[in-house]
Parts: structure tokens; C-alpha cells; sequence
């Protein structure tokens, strides 16, 4: 979900609704806002659907100073009107918008809320209807929400409205992404900062545990449980606000697979030294940390964790270290029993993904060392982690990830190249990464240059088909994985990857006549054992399709990749597959950018 809240603005409707459409990649299946014009007149609208319906249901009139909104990916409660944000107390006083979960909801409503009657199915009505009761029993609007506050277990981010004190809101947070706007005689609040670019670049982070008092012209931190004061300056937000447009593209996820190659150039200049030597440069701490692990745990969730199984084969092949990646939501419950002298690594595009960051708490709590991996400087897992490097790829708009998950593999690899030169690990001595960096570069441009191929090839193939498989071993199975994911994403075609060579042994039976099998075709060793197994499909009606390095091409292959290093070959084979991805949800009429029941950054574990 996202939230966003405006305060002494005289713009703060237009505010509210041009923050949600830039959080909506976040959460859609419901928003609303809540606007007071501190005369006495508001004003609170909420619609099941996309942004524009709450935008279609917003007349001219609704006018403010303040204001909270909310973008919303259902937890508790179906998507409805009824259960959108913000939620209002009985005695409509209180209004609150929420990201995050709150657990002992229940248990709040049995003990203090029995004789309240329940509007919506959330656990945020529990929470505003909660600081209404204290309110009625005496305490300030300040005090009761903090007392509320201390009764709650789980995530939350927070805006409140108190309709009897319009002139401020009140914010708090804990485990849920939100950070405050200083603007010039106003103040905003947002779940991130892309949501606010447009009023401020001037930024304050918020902490877990804390809860802040927002006028116009101040912002008032403290602590939740004791209500200490907590100082804090704001820092600068760098981003290009046109980086986050459309331009002339019709969807977000055509623009970003076009913006790979360019990404590629991004992370080798950013990774560059300055000199003309052309080398990489890692920090030296990080490097230093990462020589005393005797193994690289990769923790990840989603396009992230198929980017970290190929990053698991970089490192070992570079480093001579074991890596392994493990899916976050599992690893922190199921902790396996781990090396000596581990080392983790974070991927995650937001920064802000709880079930990794579930994983991260833990190992602080172990005081193990971390690096996050991400696209979001100041994220909450790059401020928790000991290092953080940076992904480079621009803000990713569309729910469904492609160039994050390239970048991604991409600055894997400079940091194996990096860890494995300072190991003096041959294989990275002799890998040429700058050259081969830039021979993917280019490598993608082509293959994003031949879309219309790609485009016909998603007809006559995923065309009116229930289902669909993509094949291959070693990194050609991690790229299956994020193949099918994508497609399964934005064309809800029921599609998997498989190891090329279990096929055989249990999943062949699902194969019949005129079911899509693409095979990824890069890998020199096994390349004859998978064109075995593309046989045994074919021999069972399968409607079979290649995509191939260059190198090992032949006349009846349909996709010859350019040639690049063997590790680096997922850098291209997945461009053709986020194509079919695309085209295949165009083909359907699918709104590609936000696919059903999806949520860009999921804050909740
Ligand atoms: C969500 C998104 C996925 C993404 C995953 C991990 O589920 O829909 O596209 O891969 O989160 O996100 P992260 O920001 O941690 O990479």
C-alpha cells in the first residue's frame, strides 16, 4: 500500500491525488482520501478500482489545507468501498490511512472495543475506533493515538486526521516505509519519496518506534514508547522527476525492458574508477568483509531471488566461495544452520520488502555482516545493512520487474569480479567485465531492436494457451524461473519453469498437443542433453521453441542470442522472454503495469 498526507497546503487535493498515482504501482485495488479545509468543511471520498476512479468521483469543491491519502493492496477485508482507506472513527472525528499489518487486532477489539460497532472488515478501523475511545475518555488527540500506538503489535505507517484539530496530523511507524517532505510552508508525508518529488527534495526519515507531530511549519518527532524528543535534519533527495514518466511509451514495462541496455552503461560508469585505468571500484571495506566469509548467503524474494540464484553461480564461479540463494519469506522461519563466517547479501529492488527485511532484523540481531543490493538509496534495508550498493537502474514503475532484475545480475557481477581479484582467483583475473558489460549492452539493444519478431512470436505461441514452459539447466533454469514468473505476472497464463532435465520425471505429463515449450539454449556443456529433452516434448505434440546462444546455434533454432560470456548469457536471454511477457498481457488487454492481485513493493510478510 502507499500513504501520503498533505498539511497547509492550499493545494492539497491535487497533491493527494498526483502522490497516489505515483504510489499506485504500490497497491491498487482501492483508494481514498480525506481533505479539511480547516473552516469547518471536508470532505472524504473512497472508491473501490484504480486511482482514476477516485479521481472520477472528486469534484471541484473538494478543496483543502490538509490532507491524507491512501493506496491500498487488501490484507484484512476484500477489496470494497467500505474497507479503502482512510478508515473514520464512529463518532467522525478520526480519520487514518495505514500501510502494514497491525496482529493483535482481535485481541484490541475484545479488550477495549466491545461495545463499538465494526464498519469495515480492517484492522486500521480497530485502530482509529481505538483512538477515538481515548479521546472520548479525556485524552488530547495527541495523546490518545500515542497511547493507542503503545497497545499495538506489528507494521504500520500511519496518518492520522483529527477533525477537532485540523491544523496538524499526526504520523507514526513502525516496520512499514514512510518518510516526511519538508516544503516551504508546508509539510507532506509519504510512503516514498517518488510520491513527492514534485513538491520537495528535502527529506526526514522516520525510525520504527517513533511518531511525529506535523503542522505547516513544524515537524515534531518522538519516540512512541517514551515520548522522547528526537531531533533530526532532513537529507536531499536526488531524482530526476522525468525519469518516472511514460513519455511517448504506452505502458511503464515496455520503456523499462528498453531502458536495459542503458542501465548496463549506467552501472559500469557508476562502477567505474575515475582514472583511465578502467577498472571497478568496490568499497574496501566491503570487499575486506566479504574475503573473511567462508559463504555468501543471497537473500531475496520474487524477480530479486531468480536475479540472486544467478548471482549465487557469479560468485562461485569468481570468488571460489560458496553462495547459495535462499527465498527470504522461508529463511527467516526456517534458518538453516549456517557457516563459521557468513556473509549476506540483500537483493532487493524497493529496499523495502518485509520478508527480507524480517531476514536483515535477524542477522543485526546476530550481529553478522550485510550488504543490501538495491535501486533505493536510504531505503530501509540499505540503512540497516552495514553496506549498501546501489543499482542504478532508475525508478521501476511497472509492477512486473525487468530492468532491476538485469541490474541486478549486473552489479553481482562486478562485485564477484571484484571479491574474486582481491582473492586472486583466477577466473576473475582473466574476465574481461568491462568489455563483456559492454558487449550485453549492446547485445540487448539488438534484441530490444527486434521487438516486432518477439512480438508475432508471443501470437503464434502463448496466443489463447492455458499454459506454457520454459526450460533449461544451469543458469538457463534460473532464467526459466523469471520467465515464467513474468508471464504468469502480467498474462495470468499458467506457466512454469523446469529444470530441463526433470522433465522427464514427472512434469512431462502435463505436456500435449500444441503446448508452448522455449527452451534457453546457453550453456556449452548441456546443451545436447536439452535438445534431447526439447525431442522427448516435441515427440508428445509440444509446440517447441529455441532461444540460443550465438555459438551454439543451428539453422532450426528461432532465437540466436549475440554472443557474451558464458556467465553473463541471462543478461540477454530474458529479454526476449519479458517481451513475450508483454506482449502476451497486450494480446489479452491487460492493463501490462498493473497486473491483478500484484503490488509493486509488498511492505507486509
Ligand atoms: C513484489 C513485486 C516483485 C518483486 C518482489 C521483491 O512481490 O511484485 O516484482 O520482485 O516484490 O521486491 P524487491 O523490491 O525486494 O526486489
Amino acid at each position: 500500500c502507499g500513504i501520503v498526507g498533505v498539511i497547509g497546503n492550499p493545494k492539497t487535493t491535487d497533491i493527494l491525488l498526483k502522490g497516489l498515482e505515483k504510489l499506485e504501482y504500490r497497491g491498487y485495488d482501492s483508494a481514498g482520501i480525506y481533505v479539511n479545509d480547516e473552516q469547518g468543511n471536508d470532505f472524504l471520498i473512497k472508491r473501490k478500482g484504480k486511482i482514476s476512479e477516485l479521481e472520477a468521483a472528486v469534484t471541484p469543491d473538494v478543496q483543502g489545507l490538509m490532507g491524507i491519502g491512501h493506496t491500498r493492496w487488501a490484507t484484512h477485508g476484500v477489496p470494497s468501498d467500505q474497507n479503502a482507506h482512510p478508515q473514520v472513527s464512529n463518532d467522525g472525528r478520526f480519520y487514518l490511512v495505514h500501510n502494514g499489518v497491525i496482529e493483535n487486532y482481535q485481541a484490541l477489539k475484545d479488550d477495549y472495543l466491545n461495545d463499538v460497532d465494526f464498519v469495515s472488515d480492517t484492522d486500521t478501523e480497530v485502530v482509529v475506533q481505538l483512538v477515538a475511545k481515548f479521546a472520548r475518555e479525556g485524552l488530547s488527540g495527541h495523546d490518545a493515538f500515542q497511547k493507542a500506538l503503545r497497545l499495538l503489535q506489528g507494521s504500520f505507517a500511519f496518518i492520522l486526521a483529527d477533525r477537532q484539530e485540523a491544523d496538524r496530523l499526526y504520523v507514526a511507524k513502525n516496520k512499514s516505509p514512510l518518510l516526511i517532505g519538508a516544503g516551504k510552508g508546508f509539510n507532506v508525508v509519504c510512503s516514498d519519496a517518488l510520491a513527492m518529488i514534485d513538491e520537495t527534495n528535502q527529506f526526514v526519515e522516520i525510525h520504527d518506534g517513533e511518531m511525529v507531530t506535523l503542522t505547516a511549519d513544524q515537524i515534531k518527532i518522538e519516540t512512541i514508547a517514551a515520548g522522547t524528543p528526537v531531533e533530526r535534519a532532513p537529507y536531499t533527495v536526488e531524482m530526476d522527476p522525468d525519469a518516472a514518466s511514460k513519455g511517448t511509451y504506452p505502458y511503464y514495462m515496455l520503456k523499462e525492458i528498453d531502458e536495459e541496455p542503458a542501465v548496463m552503461r549506467r552501472i559500469l560508469s557508476n562502477y567505474q574508477t575515475d582514472d583511465q585505468s578502467h577498472e571497478f571500484k568496490i568499497d574496501t571495506e566491503i570487499l575486506d568483509a566479504m574475503q573473511q566469509a567462508d559463504k555468501l548467503y543471497i537473500v531475496a524474494a520474487g524477480t530479486s531471488y531468480h536475479a540472486g540464484l544467478v548471482g549465487a553461480t557469479l560468485f562461485e564461479k569468481l570468488t571460489d566461495t560458496p553462495a547459495e540463494a535462499y527465498l527470504a519469506s522461508e529463511f527467516g522461519y526456517h534458518m538453516p544452520l549456517l557457516t563459521k563466517h557468513p556473509f549476506f547479501i540483500f537483493l532487493t529492488q524497493s529496499g523495502e520488502t518485509a520478508d527480507s527485511r524480517q531476514v536483515l532484523v535477524k542477522i543485526n540481531q546476530m550481529h553478522l555482516p550485510t550488504l543490501t543490493i538495491t535501486n533505493v538509496p536510504n531505503s530501509t534495508l540499505s540503512r540497516e545493512a552495514d553496506y549498501t550498493l546501489l543499482l542504478y537502474a532508475g525508478p521501476e514503475i511497472a509492477v512486473a520487474s525487468t530492468k532491476a532484475y538485469t541490474a541486478q545480475i549486473a552489479v553481482q557481477a562486478v562485485l564477484a569480479k571484484e571479491l574474486g581479484e582481491a582473492k586472486h582467483v583466477q577466473a576473475a583475473q582473466a574476465f574481461d567485465l568491462q568489455q563483456q558489460l559492454s558487449l550485453v549492452a549492446a547485445g540487448q539493444q539488438q534484441l530490444v531492436d527486434e521487438k516486432d519478431h518477439f512480438k508475432e512470436l508471443a501470437h503464434d505461441y502463448l496466443a489463447d494457451q492455458p499454459s506454457a514452459f520454459y526450460i533449461g539447466r544451469g543458469l538457463d533454469y534460473d532464467v526459466s524461473l523469471e520467465a515464467a514468473l513474468k508471464l504468469k505476472e502480467v498474462s495470468y497464463i499458467l506457466a512454469e519453469g523446469f529444470a530441463a532435465g526433470e522433465l522427464k520425471h514427472g512434469t512431462i505429463a502435463l505436456i500435449q498437443d500444441n503446448t508452448p515449450v522455449i527452451a534457453f539454449l546457453t550453456d556449452p556443456t548441456t546443451v545436447g542433453l536439452t535438445r534431447g529433452n526439447i525431442k522427448e516434448v516435441q515427440a508428445r505434440g509440444a509446440h517447441t521453441m529455441t532461444i540460443v546462444s550465438q555459438a551454439l546455434a543451428t539453422a532450426d533454432d528461432q532465437i540466436i542470442l549475440p554472443d557474451v560470456d558464458d556467465l553473463l548469457t541471462p543478461l540477454l536471454s530474458i529479454i526476449p522472454a519479458q517481451l513475450f511477457a508483454y506482449y502476451a498481457s497486450l494480446e489479452k488487454g491487460l492493463d501490462v503495469d498493473k497486473p491483478r492481485n500484484l503490488a509493486k513493493s509488498v511492505t507486509v510478510e
